[in-house]
């Protein structure tokens, strides 16, 4: 297939289009269509405002190959361009640097592909190129590719709780000096928002509402972007009187995130060396964990729920504890004979179990996605705030006898750490 291969070859397309034959008057006057729709799609990964990219129009040799996808990801710390080619029955993925990316672009629009449409939260821009190659921009809110785009009112970016002006973005190279979105940083942004979303709406509705002080307790916090953020919101949104502590296994990280508040002068915020497994239990208002791995899950939800927080917000990452010992019960025997079904029953009663355990603990518990599955494969998250009056436990918990006994579960982690402490 000649679309995949490297991008500095094919010097016939829009390389060409944007100076030569697309129209004569563009050597000499304002930039032409194809210049213009460049400098969008560069201006767009800038910015972190590039949605996606389809070349349309395919008139190339492959008689299967429909479209090419484009979109911005970040690999190993560094900005890409995913370049997905739909066939017919299969897809083909490409990554480049987004420098090799525009280049193949160029390399591909006005000779293989006739029309590119790129997206960005305002608008869609459309270049296209007729038989004899001369270029058109038109900018819309229609996709003449075929994906339909929802009006573009529904398709500008939401108002975000957080500010890039914020200070703490820049020291963790979320935003550059400038303030502006670094693109590699565009979904590590909305994770960030979309996080504070959730808290900012639990507290609200749970018994923090109308508390001043607020200890917080993020279990795993890594490079601190969420606990940062969180320490932000809840002191300079919410003016609540936060202490925040971000607890990590690896030490390198905790002195990153206290030189960065030492540097910022932030008050209420440390971060401390510990393992959540043996992290000594104490009070907290809002206990976080997100991608802790494994157990580590568990055990920050048993901390949160000793230390009496009103909010346990946990997104959990890999969930082996329970695969080994699933059964798989008639009639679901020849459903979960595959290997993948297994790992997804494993991870949906894992969690589940544990929502039934925060239930029975007195809190009004829910599983749901958090970011698209297009930003992260670790998008699920479990939210569990404080109930008023709590729930009947002996119920919860003869159902969650039941699901363990139809499955074969011998332990799942949590409940063994509620019942030693007798919180269950
Ligand atoms: C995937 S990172 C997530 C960081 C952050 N919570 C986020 O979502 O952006 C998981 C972090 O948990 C830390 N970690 C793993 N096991 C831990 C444990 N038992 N106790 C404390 N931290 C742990 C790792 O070192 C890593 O920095």
């Amino acid at each position: 297939m000649s679309a995949p291969a490297s991008s500095a070859t094919a010097g016939s397309g829009a390389n060409q289009a944007g100076s030569g034959p697309t129209s004569p008057s563009e050597a000499i006057g304002p930039p032409g269509p194809v210049e213009r729709f460049f400098a969008a799609c560069e201006a767009a990964l800038r910015d972190g405002r590039f949605e996606r990219l389809i070349l349309a129009g395919y008139r190339g040799p492959e008689p299967d190959l429909k479209r090419v996808m484009v979109r911005a990801i970040e690999l190993r710390g560094e900005p890409q361009l995913s370049f997905v080619y739909r066939h017919e029955r299969r897809d083909l993925t490409r990554n480049l640097t987004q420098a090799q990316g525009l280049q193949t672009l160029r390399a591909l629009l006005g000779t293989e592909f006739a029309n590119a449409h790129l997206h960005t939260p305002e608008q869609a821009l459309q270049l296209a190129f007729s038989r004899k190659g001369r270029a058109t921009l038109r900018a819309g809110a229609r996709d003449t590719a075929g994906v339909p785009l929802a009006p573009a009112v529904h398709n500008r970016e939401k108002p975000r709780l957080l500010s890039l002006e914020r200070p703490f973005l820049a020291a963790l190279g979320v935003t550059d000096a400038q303030h502006r979105l670094v693109p590699a940083m565009a979904r590590k942004w909305r994770q960030i928002n979309k996080f504070l979303e959730i808290i900012d709406a639990a507290v609200k509705a749970s018994p923090l509402a109308g508390q001043a002080r607020i200890e917080v307790l993020d279990f795993g916090s890594g490079k601190g972007y969420l606990t940062f953020a969180l320490h932000d919101h809840l002191r300079h949104a919410l003016g609540r009187d936060a202490r925040v502590t971000g607890v990590e296994l690896r030490p390198e990280l905790v002195a990153l995130g206290n030189g960065i508040v030492d540097r910022l002068g932030l008050q209420g915020l440390r971060f401390e060396q510990g393992d959540v497994g043996r992290a000594v239990p104490r009070a907290v208002d809002v206990m976080i964990a997100l991608h802790a791995c494994d157990t580590a899950t568990d055990h920050a939800m048993h901390r949160g729920i000793r230390g009496g927080a009103a909010i346990v917000c946990c997104a959990p990452c890999c969930h082996k504890q329970l695969r080994p010992q699933l059964l798989q019960p008639h009639p679901l025997r020849p459903i979960l004979r595959h290997g993948v079904h297994l790992g997804q029953e494993a991870e949906m009663l894992t969690d589940g179990l544990r929502a039934l355990l925060l239930d029975a603990c007195g809190y009004d518990t829910q599983v749901f996605e958090f970011v698209s599955l297009e930003h992260t494969a670790k998008n699920k998250m479990v939210l569990a705030v404080k109930r008023a009056q709590p729930a009947a436990k002996e119920g919860l918990l003869a159902q969650l006898q039941e699901v363990k006994a139809f499955y074969g579960i011998r332990e799942q982690c949590l409940e063994t750490l509620l019942r030693a402490d007798a919180l269950i």
